[in-house]
């Protein structure tokens, strides 16, 4: 029996040396830890239990058998994220650069397919240069193996990437098919093909920052939803991240501790709108003082930053909070913000997670900038995400809500349950200047009756009191009760209960 134990413990050492001491080297001096650290930090501490360490490659072709490693360039397993089961999985990089063979392919897919089942959240920690070369179509196959599972789990537990490494072909396409992508500043880079490749076929010389670095998907491309300064921040992020969601769309939404009262009113919101209109201010802060704690984990910071996304919690649950931004291009709506808004939506309602939407929206952005990139298709996901959705939706109008945007920002004609807004609210077709050199073209010959047309406009359209008195709007709240408001309601909307009709899916238009 002791040797056997003295060989179980020989493996597991060999396994854990990865591609050995020099490549581990190599990855710490480029400010980057090794797939096991970074589980090791993630997880709870001790709750890791790691499968199929012993495997390896089948491969015989370019002399391949002569370079067997254990474990193949991933470490799979589960453990617990403040106690809840979260399975992982971490591309070594190590070990053939993280590359993906047939063997390396049936770990990752062992652990997706028992994610699915036992209805835990997925994460992978990525850092990895694709399919293995030396394996030719059977790592094809094993990608499309781990994107179809990637594609059935979707919308039925969360499964999350993070992207750690330079990461190429399939270890950037299954990512793209999860909930979220993270990315860890200048040690990162995804793309389909490398800086080499795109000197081969376009003659471009490009770095790997300009085509793919964080800095880009974060804020160009918008494949990544955040980015942080190195993998030790990322990887306390991704826990806060795993607090935030239900383990899967049947499980009920966690429910963390808070000190913050909802009774206590926060007068300080009845100043945040200035006197001026078109005076911006930042919604963040009506976000911050709405939720508890001031606990704000924002999905997409540096992308479309004229509509704020992410959760928060309200009395200890999962809230997920959309606002226009009225401190970025007045808060407008456009192709970038209408996409960013709508996968978030979109998200929550797969997950059970309630959506509060604070409106300041002067309307769509108007341009052939827009319309030649296809703001109707663009701005119809958002319009379509809010009408799909069958989670509690809570709206309050703190300003403008002009035209088609009001319409489609979780107004009430879209389903929505509690749609508040405040005195300051103003509910129109259009702001008093475009409606005026509209509807008194003719007489507009002068400053006097301009400014009297623009007034009567004024008292009589922008305010809540036209929207309220058809029911639009549920009521008219003090804007230092809002979080006591958003409380009240979450609390009714707990049991809600709507379906849409039944269909194999819909098509929403992409
Ligand atoms: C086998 C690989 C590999 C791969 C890297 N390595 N990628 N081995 N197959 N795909 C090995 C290298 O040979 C090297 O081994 C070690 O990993 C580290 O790689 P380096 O190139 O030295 O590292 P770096 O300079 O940091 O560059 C990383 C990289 C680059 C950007 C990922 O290696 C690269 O471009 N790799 C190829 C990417 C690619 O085109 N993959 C195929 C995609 S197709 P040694 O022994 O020297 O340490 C695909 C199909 C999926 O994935 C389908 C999608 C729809």
């Amino acid at each position: 029996m002791k040797d056997v134990l003295i060989e179980l413990e020989r493996r597991r050492a060999n396994a854990r040396a990865g591609g050995g001491q020099k490549r581990t080297d190599a990855q710490h001096s480029k400010g980057k830890l090794t797939a096991r650290e970074r589980i090791e930090i993630f997880l709870d501490e001790g709750s890791f239990e790691e499968f199929d360490m012993f495997v390896e490659h089948r491969s015989t072709d370019f002399g391949m058998e002569k370079t067997r490693i254990a474990g193949d360039g991933v470490v799979t397993g589960w453990g617990t994220v403040n106690g809840r089961t979260v399975f992982v999985f971490a591309k070594d990089f190590t070990v053939f650069g993280g590359s993906l063979s047939e063997a390396h392919a049936e770990k990752v897919m062992k652990v997706q397919d028992m994610a699915l089942k036992n209805r835990a959240p997925i994460i992978g920690f990525y850092d990895a240069g694709g399919a293995r070369i030396q394996e030719g179509v059977a790592a094809l196959g094993g990608y499309a193996e781990i994107f179809q599972r990637n594609v059935l789990a979707s919308g039925v537990i969360p499964q999350i990437s993070v992207i750690m490494g330079p990461c190429a072909g399939g270890d950037v396409y299954s990512p793209a098919i999860t909930d979220f992508i993270f990315m860890v500043r200048d040690t990162s880079y995804m793309f389909v093909t490398g800086p080499d490749v795109v000197k081969t076929v376009t003659n471009e010389s490009v770095t790997s920052e300009e085509l793919g670095g964080a800095s880009i998907h974060t804020t160009k491309s918008s494949i990544a939803d955040g980015a942080y300064d190195n993998d030790v921040e990322a990887l306390l992020q991704m826990r806060r991240l795993i607090d935030f969601l239900p383990a899967s769309n049947t499980a009920a939404l966690p429910e963390i501790e808070y000190q913050q009262s909802v009774t206590e009113p926060d007068f300080s919101l009845d100043r945040l709108v200035p006197e001026n209109a078109n005076k911006p201010y930042d919604v963040k802060e009506l976000i911050l003082k709405t939720i508890d704690e001031g606990d704000f984990f924002e999905i997409q910071e540096s992308f479309a930053r004229n509509i704020v996304t992410g959760f928060g919690r309200i009395e200890g649950r999962t809230v997920g909070f959309v606002a226009n931004q009225p401190m970025v291009l007045a808060g407008v709506l456009d192709s970038d913000a209408s996409r960013k808004a709508a996968r978030f939506v979109r998200f929550c309602d797969c997950f059970n997670i309630p959506i509060v939407t604070f409106v300041d929206v002067p309307g769509f952005l108007p341009g052939t900038a827009q319309e030649y990139g296809g703001l109707i298709k663009h701005g119809a996901k958002l319009l379509f995400a809010y009408g799909e959705a069958t989670v509690p939706k809570i709206t309050i109008i703190t300003r403008k809500a002009f035209g088609g945007a009001y319409d489609v920002m979780a107004s009430k004609h879209l389903r929505g349950d509690m749609n508040y807004a405040w005195p300051s609210a103003q509910i129109a077709v259009m702001g008093a200047k475009g409606a005026v050199e509209i509807i008194f073209r003719k007489d507009i010959d002068d400053a006097e009756k301009i400014a009297a047309h623009t007034r009567m406009y004024e008292e009589r359209f922008l305010s809540p009191f036209v929207a309220a008195e058809r029911g639009y709007v549920d009521e008219v709240i003090m804007p230092h009760s809002t979080r006591l408001r958003v409380a009240r309601a979450l609390k009714l909307l707990q049991n809600k209960d709507l379906k849409n009709p039944w269909k194999k899916h819909d098509n929403i238009p992409l």
